[in-house]
């Protein structure tokens, strides 16, 4: 049976459109059941027309007046997570802090991808930090998500160098075409069953033989 996958997405969805392409190449045995995305302008939502998968706008707005509003909104995406049979959830350029409501229903089920090779350059603007810092080697990582922001068990690195006169576009381009080969590599080690946390790591296990 094919993974059955989440997506939470917020804007241009280009990570989002390597793991459908993967899917679609027989490249990874996954299937998208859902995508939700909190604007509803995203692009990863006319991806998801343009590839017949279901696609969901959910209004951040609706859960003003709620005691804790961001666990609300997190509680109504949990319910359409269920409702689709979400195995894995893959956060793709989502652009909102997830709640523990949404951290343990999926603990070690929730990925993310971030644009530094983390733990260095957490947060927004991954690749202006590098930049900033003077790095010659930058990258980008997948990893699971936990409660602190880019936090969680490491799963995949990809290391790009940074070249003089790099401005945050060329960078990002950079790293880009690294995290579109790695985030389909990392939900096909899980759909192998090849990723164990063990701690604060992910262990890579040997494939099945
Ligand atoms: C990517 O750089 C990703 O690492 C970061 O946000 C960006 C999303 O891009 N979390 P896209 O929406 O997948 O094109």
């Amino acid at each position: 049976m094919p993974l059955r996958l989440g997506v939470l997405a917020s804007g241009r969805g280009s990570n989002l459109q390597a793991i459908i392409d993967s899917i679609e190449n027989k490249k990874l045995d996954a299937t998208i059941t859902i995508i939700v995305s909190n604007k509803s302008d995203a692009q990863a939502l006319e991806r998801a027309q343009q590839h017949g998968i279901k696609g969901m706008y959910l209004n951040p707005k609706s859960v003003i007046g709620e005691s804790d509003p961001r666990k609300a909104y997190d509680q109504k995406i949990l319910e359409v997570l269920k409702a689709h049979e979400v195995q894995l959830v893959l956060l793709a350029g989502y652009m909102k802090i997830v709640t523990s409501v949404l951290i343990e229903a999926y603990q070690w089920r929730m990925m993310n991808i971030h644009p530094s090779l983390l733990p260095s350059f957490p947060g927004l603007n991954g690749q202006q930090q590098a930049l900033d810092a003077g790095v010659k080697i930058s990258g980008c990582t997948v990893h699971f998500v936990t409660e602190g922001v880019d936090e969680g068990p490491i799963i995949l690195q990809a290391a790009v160098p940074v070249h003089e006169g790099d401005s945050v576009d060329s960078l990002s381009a950079r790293i880009l075409e690294q995290e579109h080969r790695l985030y389909p590599q990392a939900v096909a080690l899980f759909a192998a069953g090849r990723l164990s946390v063990e701690g604060q790591k992910t262990k890579i296990l040997e494939p099945a033989s």
